[in-house]
């Protein structure tokens, strides 16, 4: 299968070296870090995990998609800020029968692809693995966590069967879902109750539940925002989304979320489509969510403030 990773920052390159430890899959990560990419190309990936380094050699980097055919599956990992324009500057990679899936953090991704390519090549999904960047070429896995995809219309298909063999066959276990924007939200959750808070405390995620207060407000800013999806006909896919979200902190307990990470590098953060994506459809929606509101504003402030390069 030709497999291109569109991102190949912490997650991308997870699951682009998992992938290409198939001989039967042909992965190409594409990521405008021209560091990286060369440091691929020159030693091979390698993904630190906590039963030890896994080098993979068999895949491709490059910096641009100008020069790829046409794939079979497209996983879209950049950032939720630059989905839209990225997927227009590798449109090429996107054929009659390519799966373009999602498996980035927050709310609008699937929206922003079906902007650029057939929404039937579109798949959504979510992942909640934990992982950051060593360095060029070197990425650590702290935690594993969950692959799910589903059909954006809720059907059940055989692409997407096929693709969860795909998926585990590579030490990816996946599922397939019916209620995708319900798996969107679910994971959404854990970004609510971890990203901001760990970004603005500058905290490992395991940190948050050995503090009454930070658990107050993760649990504040969750409640607020399953009031806002349920007001937009959301179906969560847990019964308690505060235990939830705790599960997830504890599965990643040892990582610096995304959000930390574009913070130390002055990268702009997924704010917009995690805690603001809550304030604004509370406010379509007439719910309070001053939790989230105060969030959203700090990581702003705090982005706005980084020094000028
Ligand atoms: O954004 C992240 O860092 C991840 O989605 C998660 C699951 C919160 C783990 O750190």
């Amino acid at each position: 299968m030709d497999i291109a990773v569109l991102g190949a920052g912490a997650m991308g390159s997870v699951y682009g070296a998992f992938l290409a430890s198939q001989p039967e899959n042909n992965v190409t990560l594409i990521d405008i870090w021209r560091e990286h990419i060369e440091a691929i190309n020159a030693k091979g990936l390698t993904i630190n995990t906590p039963e030890g380094d896994m080098v993979v050699k068999n895949l491709t980097a490059v910096t641009s998609a100008l020069d790829l055919k046409p794939q079979d599956l497209v996983i879209i990992f950049v950032k939720a800020t630059v989905t839209e324009e990225a997927m227009r500057q590798a449109a090429n990679l996107v054929g009659p029968s390519t799966i373009a899936l999602t498996l980035q953090n927050g709310l609008g991704n699937i929206e922003k692809l079906c902007r650029v390519v057939d929404p039937k090549r579109v798949v959504g999904g979510i992942n909640s693995y934990g992982s950051s960047m060593k360095g060029p070429g070197e990425v650590i896995l702290r935690g594993r966590g969950e692959t799910v995809f589903g059909e954006i219309d809720g059907s059940q298909s055989e692409r997407l069967s096929n693709l969860k063999k795909v998926f585990d066959k590579a030490g990816l276990p996946s599922s397939v879902t019916t209620n995708v924007q319900g798996r969107i939200w679910t994971k959404l959750i854990s970004n609510i109750a971890i990203n901001a808070p760990c970004a603005i405390l500058g905290i490992k995620n395991g940190r948050l539940l050995e503090h009454p207060e930070s658990v107050t407000l993760l649990e504040g800013a969750v409640t607020e925002a399953v009031a806002v999806g349920k007001a937009m006909g959301i179906i969560f896919e847990t019964d308690d989304p505060i235990q939830y979200a705790k599960k997830v902190i504890d599965n990643t307990g040892e990582n610096v979320c995304s959000m930390l990470q574009d913070i130390r590098a002055k990268r702009q953060t997924e704010i917009a489509v995690i805690n603001g994506a809550i304030v604004e459809g509370g406010f379509k929606h007439g719910i309070p969510t001053p939790i989230n509101m105060v969030l959203t504003n700090l990581v702003k402030v705090i982005q706005e403030n980084y020094p000028a390069k």
